[in-house]
């Protein structure tokens, strides 16, 4: 894996962008594996602006979305739906039927997670997924302990990972308990992975998921058994003994 340490969010967002906008001006149709969470969220905000300065267009890209939950309408705001709407594709030129993400409140929720499955398989391979790094070493919504080998399938959150999220919610608004999910195996069958991390909370788990053993209890240290990593991390991540190691 390799791992490049900038300063704070701002940098890190503005060289994620720059990995993306490679990718896209590169490849022809690319296809793109997209996450959600406050750490990509300038990371967006500055795609949009490469779009608007006419640097960048995204009509011939398809995007993946990791996860969302299970429970919420696409236009409730805490849905994955309405966060991409909100950061991103509502502000570039990209076609909503090249858009993707798992619905939530799909009447059959396994046959759903096989449809989204089937979807990457045809439309696929992800060429750059982005992923963000969960406080307990979850990425995507697959939390410690999921075997590798899953595919898209339903996940039941941990408790640590809605406390996390209840950043977004309203006060009076209970965190959804449940979420389909990118498997760990769909997410390894991307071409490269861009991974980023961001804040002193995530300290332990980068610490782990770079040096720890490649474990289910992590999730995230399957990433250093792909062969095309990169991990962009704040400094407010890195721990004294990583920076020592
Ligand atoms: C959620 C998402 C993950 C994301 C994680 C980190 O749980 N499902 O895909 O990586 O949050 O979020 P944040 O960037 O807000 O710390």
């Amino acid at each position: 894996m390799k791992m490049i340490t900038v300063k704070n969010n701002e940098e890190l967002a503005s060289l994620a962008c720059s990995f993306v906008v490679d990718k896209i001006n590169r490849i022809e149709a690319p296809v793109l594996g997209l996450a959600t969470g406050s750490t990509p969220i300038k990371l967006y905000a500055k795609l949009v602006e490469k779009y608007k300065q006419k640097k960048l267009s995204f009509q011939k890209a398809t995007t993946f979305n990791l996860d969302e939950y299970i429970g919420l309408p696409s236009d409730h705001p805490n849905s994955y739906h309405y966060y991409m709407s909100e950061h991103l594709f509502s502000h570039i030129d990209i076609s909503p039927e090249n858009t993707f993400l798992p619905y939530g409140l799909a009447p059959n929720l396994e046959k759903e997670c096989a449809h989204y499955e089937q979807l990457i398989k045809t439309r696929g391979p992800i060429d750059l997924q982005i992923l963000g790094l969960g406080e307990n070493g979850h990425i995507g919504f697959n939390e410690p302990h999921t075997p590798f080998n899953k595919r898209t399938h339903i996940v039941q959150l941990d408790e640590m990972t809605r406390q996390a999220n209840s950043k977004f919610f309203k006060p009076s608004e209970a965190v959804p308990s449940k979420a389909i999910t990118m498997g760990i195996d769909t997410i390894m069958d991307s071409k490269e992975i861009l991974l980023l991390v961001s804040g002193s909370k995530k300290r332990t788990a980068l610490k782990h998921t770079l040096h720890g053993d490649v474990t289910p209890f992590v999730p995230a240290s399957i990433l250093q058994a792909h062969s095309n990593v990169t991990i962009i991390s704040d400094e407010a991540s890195i721990s004294d003994t990583l920076l020592e190691s």
